[in-house]
């Protein structure tokens, strides 16, 4: 008898390993997700994911006060969303309270900074890096980040976001800080 614990259901339909996919394909893989896929299956289907601009056309929409988001798709196991910053345009300091997700970079110049949680400290600078084009970064539970686009980058930045399961209240903190503060989800960016 096998011991092999299947966390998905059967007729779940996933893209295989490796192979590219549609943008309208990748949706219909996370509509019909019913438990939340892993950090590496998400991993894999946004660097695999051939996105064309009419894909993106409904989703395109910037503001000057700060950056937007714009829901694809969400369900109970998963949700996407396309963001739209302006030059200078970043999130708080936040961790995503339990989910886990990954953003690929679909136009523009994406800075990401990643923060440890020093007990004695509060919070600390850990790391930082630009994304280019068709970078895929995955946050795991529970990181905490920032993500952006550069003040001098010149350009507009288009991200692409799936989080399983669905963002809820979020976490932010501040840097030297030990205090952490709750979002709700709508007035939330990523
Ligand atoms: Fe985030």
């Amino acid at each position: 008898m096998s011991t092999h614990v299947n966390l998905q259901t059967p007729d779940t339909p996933k893209p295989p390993d490796g192979s590219s996919i549609t943008f309208s394909e990748l949706i219909e893989y996370l509509n019909s997700q019913t438990s939340p896929p892993s950090l590496e299956e998400i991993n894999s289907w946004l660097s695999n994911v051939e996105i064309v601009a009419a894909d993106l056309e409904d989703y395109i929409g910037f503001k000057e006060g700060n950056y937007w988001r714009h829901r694809v798709c969400r369900n109970e196991a998963v949700e996407m969303l396309v963001i739209c910053w302006r030059p200078g345009q970043k999130t708080p300091i936040h961790d995503h309270n339990g989910s886990h997700g990954a953003v690929r970079v679909h136009q523009g110049l994406m800075c990401e900074t990643v923060f440890a949680f020093d007990n004695e400290k509060g919070l600390c600078y850990d790391s930082g890096r630009d994304c280019t084009v068709g970078t895929v970064t995955g946050a795991a539970v529970p990181d905490i980040h920032q993500l952006g686009n550069p003040e001098l980058s010149g350009q507009d930045l288009i991200t692409i976001h799936v989080y399983s399961p669905p963002l809820g209240v979020l976490k932010t903190y501040k840097l030297g800080s030990s205090q952490v503060d709750l979002y709700t989800p709508n007035d939330f960016p990523t």
